[in-house]
């Protein structure tokens, strides 16, 4: 049995947990930074880096006493390297090469879209490469064919904004408050999601890639005209994503009938709308559906750790001179295209 001490700082939740390579989570504590960004209506990135610093050493002081674990227990020390806000990153990675350093043992340096990647097969022994997966969240907008450990072919992202990205951003116009996917979420339940008609940008076309930023123009336009609630605007918005999500994905499943599942993760996937669409489309196509649960949706660090197990029986440890990076594409062979969030 290896036992892997997870860290995750890329964003603004500051996350600890303790993760045996047998997917046993013995402890995982997230403490998020809502209220000093809140009032800036989304996230700091010198304000998030500077609370890493003050939280990250005791929740992992209160992660090992409440996974009953010492520091000499664990086998690896995982940390998110990148892609993310940089000075956060920097912040969990010396933290794990301290923590590596003073016990001896390896460290684990993690691309925190692995952590997302990897994932559902944390609480879904039965999920088996290679997989559909849509990566949903606050900076990327991916479909990636999960073909194995480190292997992962990108079959198309977003050329422009990212979804969760366009959710905080509506739920800002909305006056809906931060983080804004919930808020929306919420809003949209008491709304007409065919009220307001909205674009659906690249829906249909051969192209494989997402766009939002012109739903997000016209989402702006209808809020000006005044003409409609904002809770049938919240569902109207949701409505189009929902469908260009599906859309995307339909199309990338055609072009890898070798996939075994679709797999959703990333904040997103949280999103009850998202989930039930897409569960939709697989059971259409005859396959398993795998979805997180919740708090392995978003940001957390039993992802890291357990890609982190994964990493290190693999033998894939770093050594202490391992680099934080802001961008880090899971597949280095996919083309460059326009936008590119700095969240992951
Ligand atoms: O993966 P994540 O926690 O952080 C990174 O971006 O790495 O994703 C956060 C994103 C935010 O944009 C947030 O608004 C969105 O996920 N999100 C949601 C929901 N919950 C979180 N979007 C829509 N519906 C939700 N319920
Ligand atoms: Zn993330």
């Amino acid at each position: 049995m290896s036992l892997i001490l997870g860290i995750e700082s890329s964003c603004d939740e500051t996350a600890v947990a303790l993760v045996t390579r047998e997917r046993r989570i013995l402890a995982r504590l997230v403490a998020g930074q809502e209220s000093a960004h809140r009032p800036y209506g989304g996230v700091v990135p010198e304000i998030a880096a500077r609370a890493h610093v003050e939280i990250l050493p005791d929740l992992i002081e209160q992660t090992l006493r409440e996974g009953g674990v010492a520091l000499g227990d664990i086998d690896a020390m995982a940390a998110t390297a990148g892609p993310g806000l940089i000075g956060g990153v920097m912040v969990g990675l010396v933290a794990a090469k301290g923590l590596a350093l003073s016990t001896g043992k390896p460290l684990v340096a993690v691309n925190h879209l692995e952590g997302h990647a990897l994932s559902p097969m944390l609480t879904e022994p039965e999920l088996a490469f290679p997989y559909l997966l849509l990566l949903v969240s606050g900076g990327h907008c991916q479909l990636l064919l999960v073909e194995g450990l480190g292997h992962y072919r990108r079959l198309a992202t977003t050329i422009d904004d990212a979804a969760g990205e366009a959710f905080d951003k509506i739920a800002k116009l909305l006056g809906l408050g931060f983080p804004g996917g919930p808020a929306v979420e919420r809003a949209a339940e008491q709304g007409d999601p065919k009220a307001v008609p909205l674009p659906r940008p690249l829906m249909g076309s051969d192209e494989p890639h997402f766009s939002f930023a012109g739903l997000k123009s016209a989402v702006l336009r209808a809020c000006e005209s005044g003409r409609w609630r904002a809770e049938d605007i919240a569902a109207s918005f949701q409505q189009a994503v929902v469908d260009c999500l599906v859309d995307r994905t339909a199309r990338a499943l055609g072009a890898v009938p070798e996939a075994s599942a679709l797999v959703v993760a990333g904040g997103v996937a949280a999103n009850r709308s998202v989930r039930s669409a897409l569960e939709a489309l697989a059971s259409a196509r005859g396959l398993p559906f795998v979805a997180p649960p919740l708090w392995l949706c978003t940001d957390n660090a039993a992802m890291i750790a357990w890609a982190g197990a994964l990493r290190f029986e693999a033998g894939l440890i770093d050594g202490l001179g391992a680099p934080a990076r802001a961008r880090w594409p899971l597949d280095p062979e996919a083309e460059r295209v326009r936008g590119a969030g700095v969240k992951a």
